[in-house]
């Protein structure tokens, strides 16, 4: 009997290299995207090691429980369950974070945000006075927040959020991160919660810009998994970029900027819904492919009187 079970443990017996590619064939016919990477992602974590150590492991034979637990996680990445939710993290400007269905997947554009924020508060902070402060609008999982604090010591950051189960998550990478002294977090609709006569010097968002009539066609992982609430931007995308428009003023020093990211292709858009609200675009840039992602604007309201008038004139 024990020869026959050893038998069958022998058959049944599976390396590491082979449960890469057989599962990478699956997620390719699955039409998932970097098939291979993922399931190296996905078999790291089963194993509990970074992915370059599957290198030296690749005759490993996998136990029972192991492969039983890839097969799992490989079987929910083909029906498109995203690889940062199986994982439970993702990493943000290098910083880990706990991620999951509550809160959008930070995307990679968004570090490049962090860092025109982080530019201009390092052209700030070289002042040497108080404290800085950032509004994080819309703040889910709270990785501009965790970025920001971490990549600039002498910043205080307010993350606002709608979603309460977002603002827990963002709550857990906080304090995970040793921010909470410098990062505090605010359940509030648009600006509705803030402290009246708060004003910060950087109001930087992320917010919602997707048209709802387009979240249809988004791939299954964004479409399916991240929060409806992060992706809708009302009818045309532009709701929220609406609400900052209008709203942010009251809530910006004199000096105080707004950063923002678009949606590919709203930059003439959010532009003009801006300049309708006296703001004056100072910097759009883009992302590594060449689009207009990122746009930096200031209030005329908020502009020293001389440079106001000579603004109005020239328009
Ligand atoms: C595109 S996600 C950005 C999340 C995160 N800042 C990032 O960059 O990964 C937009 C966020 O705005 C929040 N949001 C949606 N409606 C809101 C509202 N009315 N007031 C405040 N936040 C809102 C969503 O819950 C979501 O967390």
């Amino acid at each position: 009997l024990a020869f026959h079970s050893d038998v069958a443990r022998y058959r049944a017996a599976v390396t590491v290299v082979e449960v890469i590619q057989r599962s990478t064939d699956f997620l390719a016919r699955k039409g998932v995207a970097s098939p291979r990477l993922n399931v190296e992602l996905l078999m790291a974590h089963v194993l509990g090691m970074p992915r370059l150590q599957l290198y030296l492991n690749f005759d490993r034979l996998l136990q029972e429980k192991e492969l039983t637990a890839a097969r799992d996680l490989i079987r929910q990445r083909g029906n498109r369950t995203p690889l940062q939710h199986l994982v439970g993290s993702t990493s943000f400007c290098g910083w880990d974070l706990r991620v999951g269905p509550d809160v959008l997947i930070p995307r990679p554009e968004t570090e490049q945000l962090v860092e025109r924020a982080l530019e201009f508060l390092q052209r700030r902070t070289g002042r040497g006075e108080r404290p800085w402060t950032v509004l994080d609008f819309g703040t889910g999982s709270g990785c501009i927040a965790v970025a920001l604090a971490k990549g600039s010591s002498a910043t205080r950051v307010v993350g606002c959020d709608v979603a309460a189960a977002a603002l827990r998550v963002a709550a857990g990478n906080v304090a995970a991160h040793g921010l909470t002294d410098r990062v505090s977090l605010v359940l509030s609709d648009k600006f509705s919660a803030l402290q009246p006569g708060e004003r910060f010097d950087l109001i930087v968002s992320n917010p919602p810009y997707i048209p709802t009539p387009l979240i249809a066609q988004l791939d299954p992982e964004v479409r399916d998994h991240d929060p409806r609430l992060a992706l809708d931007g009302g009818t045309d995308g532009l709701a929220f970029y609406r609400v900052l428009a209008a709203d942010a003023p009251a809530f910006l020093r004199s000096e105080g900027r707004m950063l923002l990211e678009l949606g590919d292709g709203q930059a003439g858009e959010v532009r003009a819904v801006l300049e309708g609200q006296k703001w004056v675009v100072e910097a759009e840039d883009a992302d590594y492919s060449g689009r207009i992602r990122f746009l930096r604007a200031r209030h005329q309201s908020l502009l020293p009187a001389g440079a106001r008038e000579s603004r109005s004139s020239e328009s």
